[in-house]
């Protein structure tokens, strides 16, 4: 006799073909997320939890119960999908470029500043971009309009970001003098943790926002940081999100992309001018 694992398959909670193109359909037409057949799995294993959450015994009862109801589901069905992964200063040749070219113009040109981090996830995107916009508001010496738009469709993860509790080890890529200046470390039950201060958190609105849906947003931005979030949209569903971003720039605003994104074919509207940085054309429409 010998002990083996238990299986999905042995407890009825394997995700029928049927029913993962049913998920990956709704998923496509909801975030704009595609789904190839290989992930068929990996959406098993991520809803898992949500189905022990839920008390359901197999994904039939779960995909008959989102068919009959999908509003109350779709929050957790995607935020159960979506790929938070994410670091400080992740790319940092993003940062190096804000702080040494984009924001000493703003700051100079008008004093007011508006960044969007349009998929956030767990917030460590948004508090990079707050340590740099702060440094370079107090080396210009005087007071500024300066703000951080952070959004995400996962609620999930931006509880974490609301929190700004990490693990210490996440803090690595940080610069010394932004992590002593910015991080309180955890004592008793939070050893090994640390905490954003809440000065550095000021320059930040977190909000839940879904990227397909409409944007609240009335003003335009001077930088829209959609890092690794396109990979995972389909041509067209790149080409309306580079559109509407577009509209929502301040002439000549920028767009940062990740590294292996890029607007190649999907919009006239920008020129690259330096590694996944576009900015907006003078003649772009509107
Ligand atoms: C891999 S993370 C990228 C985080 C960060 N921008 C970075 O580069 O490190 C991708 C994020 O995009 C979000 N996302 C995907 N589709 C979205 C959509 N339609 N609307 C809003 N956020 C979306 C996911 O929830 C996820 O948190």
């Amino acid at each position: 006799m010998a002990w083996v694992p238990t299986t999905a398959a042995e407890h009825g909670q394997q995700l029928s073909d049927t029913d993962y193109r049913f998920l990956r359909d709704l998923i496509h037409a909801r975030s704009g997320i595609s789904l190839g057949d290989h992930k068929q799995r990996l959406v098993q294993g991520r809803l898992q939890r949500r189905l022990r959450q839920l008390g359901l015994a197999s994904f039939a009862d779960y995909c008959e119960r989102v068919r009959e109801n999908p509003e109350p589901e779709m929050d957790a069905l995607l935020s159960a999908v979506s790929t938070n992964v994410t670091r400080f200063f992740r790319e940092p040749h993003h940062f190096d470029y804000l702080a040494r070219e984009l924001l000493p113009r703003c700051l100079q040109a008008s004093g007011r500043i508006r960044i969007w981090s349009a998929g956030c996830a767990t917030g460590e995107e948004a508090y990079t971009l707050a340590m740099i916009l702060e440094q370079a508001v107090r080396e210009h010496g005087r007071p500024a309009d300066a703000l951080i738009l952070a959004t995400d469709l996962s609620v999930e993860a931006l509880d974490v970001a609301r929190a700004g509790i990490y693990r210490a080890d996440q803090l690595v890529d940080i610069p010394s003098e932004f992590r002593s200046r910015w991080f309180m470390r955890g004592t008793g039950a939070h050893e090994g943790e640390v905490r954003v201060r809440p000065e550095l958190h000021e320059w930040i609105r977190f909000q839940a926002l879904n990227l397909l849906d409409e944007w609240p947003m009335q003003g335009r931005f001077d930088a829209i940081f959609c890092r690794n979030v396109v990979i995972y949209f389909d041509r067209e569903g790149k080409r309306r999100l580079f559109s509407r971003f577009s509209h929502q720039l301040a002439a000549q605003g920028y767009v940062f992309l990740g590294h292996s994104e890029s607007m190649a074919g999907l919009s006239d509207d920008f020129d690259l001018i330096g590694r996944t940085i576009y900015r907006r054309r003078p003649d772009a429409s509107a």
